[in-house]
């Protein structure tokens, strides 16, 4: 290319792609880089802007590690997320809808039915069961049920120095698809804001929180494994979720319950799990 201006920028880019052998590959950068010059030609940024904008995506960068991943959080808060789980989990039928997987999942202790996984935090007591079956309404037995949450102080157990697992769990539904753990009413939490994305979001005037939910991941022979949460009503942060992963069939009531076991007072939460068939 020899005569590159405002109007050829974008045509000569694209066609220094035409030896691209990977057909993928030549699709996602060619709009990409259609997208993006269209970004430049309608913002027109200053030099300035633009090296703030790489300097921004240098320290995200450098904000990864093994344990924090910066991009995934800045795609999150964008709706990049939610659009990508969204778009490969489409539904046909009355499944549970997916949603984001989020940082924080972890190998979990095997639980057994009816068992605690809040041993470290103080909270007001949940019980939340469930029934995991199809489309039909045929349980499905010994599918795996992996739940994590954060605690009333809004942290997952990751996220503290300590290494103590906790608020979390790993049972199996039994012969009539049930699920049942203990745990304490989950809380509405901030994302971590110490880093770029934080200060993204405090430019862009937004508050940084996801309103309360509990994570599962649901797997079963012959199935589609599931990622989700359940939400709770009420929640004061329902329609303005920073990662935009609230989905109306994903929220539940709590309701005043006792614990049969001790006689005590306490929420109880219920969420039926709806699996796609592996074609
Ligand atoms: C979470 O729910 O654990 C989460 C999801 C996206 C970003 C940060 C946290
Ligand atoms: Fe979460």
């Amino acid at each position: 290319m020899r005569d590159f201006n405002e109007i050829t920028a974008t045509e000569g880019v694209l066609k220094s792609f035409d030896s691209i052998e990977n057909k993928r590959v030549k699709v996602l950068m060619g709009s990409i880089v259609k997208h993006l010059h269209e970004v430049v030609k309608e913002t027109e940024p200053t030099f300035e802007e633009w090296l703030k904008a790489i300097e921004f995506l240098t320290r995200t960068g450098q904000k990864c590690d093994e344990r924090r991943q910066e991009f995934i959080l800045f795609s999150d808060v964008l709706g990049i997320s939610m659009l990508i789980d969204t778009i490969n989990n489409r539904k046909n039928n009355n499944e549970t809808e997916s949603t984001v997987l989020g940082p924080f999942h972890a190998p979990a202790p095997d639980i057994r039915f009816g068992d605690n996984i809040a041993h470290h935090v103080k909270g007001e007591k949940c019980l939340v069961k469930g029934k995991v079956s199809d489309i039909n309404g045929k349980v499905i037995p010994d599918a795996i049920v992996d739940v994590w949450q954060s605690g009333p102080d809004g942290l997952y157990d990751v996220q503290k120095e300590n290494n103590v697992v906790d608020l979390r769990g790993k049972m199996k539904t039994n012969n009539n698809g049930e699920y049942f753990f203990k745990t304490v009413k989950p809380q509405f939490y901030p994302v971590p804001t110490d880093g770029p994305v934080g200060e993204i979001l405090n430019l862009m005037g937004r508050h940084p929180f996801r309103p309360a939910h509990i994570h599962f991941m649901i797997k079963a022979e012959g199935y589609v494994d599931l990622t989700t949460h359940v939400f709770i009503d009420g929640d004061p942060y329902l329609d303005s979720d920073t990662v935009f992963a609230v989905k109306e069939s994903l929220i539940r009531k709590l309701n005043d319950a006792i614990d049969l076991d001790d006689n005590t007072q306490c929420k109880e939460l219920t969420f039926d799990i709806i699996l796609e068939k592996k074609i």
